[in-house]
């Protein structure tokens, strides 16, 4: 087991590269699996959730080659349809992504229901299997499986209207919609960069996706996709932390390769807590000198403020001047992290899907344990904020989601290191 050290208090400086975007790759590697013949897809972040679906499509008989860290070459051709085990599945909540991508491939999958991070309460996905539905699709759920199967074989185009924003069914109608029959509207679509990334992709290797970024996407099917070469977009949520890190911390970080119109639900906070965010070209230069400002923030779908964003905003709002209150209207038990920053000096009631934070003037280093992946990642931006030092376990969570956390720490001068557990020793170095 290993955890991360880390000694907190000094401000943050230097230049930080962004990696590709977690949630838009975990959509793309399924969506691999639809094409015929070899498809490179650049740009891919090295995180566990990519690894393991990497995996499942090497399970499922694809060739799968990395040509570079960051590049990889996906090829489906002979693919055979299979069932996606709990064992896997269990593990990356976008594993429900095969559901869709199989089907449009095979017309038919057999997928183990989904695990991802925990927020608290339950993720249903039962305007997934509306769409599904929708399309001619027969759904069964049995021991923890979803049986899909289309009638005639391929799904067939229809429209449907979610009962609610949902970035995962949007995707997975999406995927299904692909190389079915006819035309597929989707009305109350979600708009988050990663889904207008999946289009994207989809498109430059062959399909027929318009409206991707509105709330109404039509998906017009087509027969086949052919191979080619796609770049993931930058990752919002790892940009948005590092400038909450800086934030938290004061200091002058450069956040570069990033999409600044993607940053700008983000910005717009942190500018109105008293940070300074200036654009150049494809970067950020975000710093603090004054003192932390209260705000309210309320999560809401993309273009609103990102409720992945909230916990990491939360440790920031531990730190400003006054009363800040949070509301979470996209999960609404997403604050179980809390606890840990309680223990940390933060001064926080939670009520329902509200934080009330009062800020305090410093935070102190604890043993913390990270509950999800945007926890830990909230917890990390505490701890090096804090005074003093504090030990995060759990780990798990949070390189599911972010490449290379200690050396991007590190580069912009936090101290941080991973230590085998039970390893006790408490000193703890930079590599500047
Ligand atoms: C995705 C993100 C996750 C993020 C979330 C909201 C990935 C891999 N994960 O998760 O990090 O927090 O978007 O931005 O991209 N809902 C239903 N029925 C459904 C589906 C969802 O009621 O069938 C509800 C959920 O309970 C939640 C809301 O809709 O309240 C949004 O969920 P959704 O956008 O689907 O989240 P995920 O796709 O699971």
């Amino acid at each position: 087991m290993t955890k991360y050290m880390i000694e907190g208090g000094r401000p943050l400086f230097g230049e930080l590269h962004i990696s590709g975007a977690k949630n838009a790759a975990v959509a793309i590697i399924p969506a691999a699996l639809m094409v015929s013949g070899p498809c490179r897809i650049e740009n891919i972040p090295q995180i566990s959730d990519v690894a393991l679906l990497l995996g499942i499509l090497r399970d499922l008989g694809a060739n799968v080659r990395y040509l570079n860290p960051h590049t990889v070459e996906i090829d489906s051709t002979h693919l055979r349809n299979g069932r996606v085990p709990y064992e896997s599945a269990r593990r990356c909540r976008a594993s429900y992504y095969m559901l869709g991508a199989l089907l449009s491939r095979f017309g038919s999958a057999d997928v183990a229901l989904p695990g991802g991070c925990d927020f608290g309460g339950t993720r249903p996905i039962d305007q997934h299997l509306k769409g599904f539905r929708a399309l001619g699709i027969q759904v069964d759920t049995q021991s923890g499986f979803v049986m899909a199967e289309a009638a005639g074989g391929r799904p067939r185009g229809a429209s449907i209207f979610l009962d609610k924003v949902s970035v995962g069914a949007t995707i997975n109608i999406m995927l299904a919609a692909t190389l079915a029959s006819g035309m597929t509207v989707i009305e109350n679509a979600a708009k988050e960069p990663h889904i207008v990334d999946l289009a994207n992709f989809l498109n430059s290797m062959g399909a027929n996706i318009m409206g991707a970024g509105t709330d109404v996407i039509k998906v017009r099917g087509v027969d086949r996709l052919r191979g080619g070469s796609y770049s993931i977009i930058p990752d919002q949520i790892e940009a948005g932390t590092y400038m909450a890190a800086v934030a938290a911390c004061g200091g002058e970080v450069r956040i570069c390769n990033i999409i600044p119109k993607h940053m700008d639900c983000i910005t717009a906070k942190l500018v109105e807590m008293g940070v300074e965010v200036r654009e150049v070209d494809d970067s950020l230069l975000v710093s603090r000198i004054g003192p932390l400002h209260r705000t309210n923030v309320k999560t809401m779908p993309y273009p609103g403020f990102p409720t992945d964003m909230q916990p990491q905003i939360a440790a920031v709002l531990c730190l400003a001047q006054g009363t800040s209150v949070i509301t979470d209207s996209v999960w609404n038990s997403r604050f179980r992290y809390t606890d840990e920053f309680k223990r940390m000096g933060a001064q926080i009631q939670v009520d329902g899907n509200l934080a009330i934070i009062e800020g305090v003037e410093h935070l102190t280093g604890a043993q913390l344990e990270a509950c999800d992946l945007r926890a830990g990642a909230a917890m990390l931006i505490a701890a090096l904020a804090a005074h003093g030092i504090s030990e995060i376990t759990n780990i798990q969570y949070i390189e599911r989601g972010y490449e290379d956390v200690i050396g991007k720490i590190r580069s912009i001068g936090g101290h941080i290191r991973a230590v085998e557990a039970p390893e006790e020793e408490l000193s703890v170095s930079s590599a500047g």
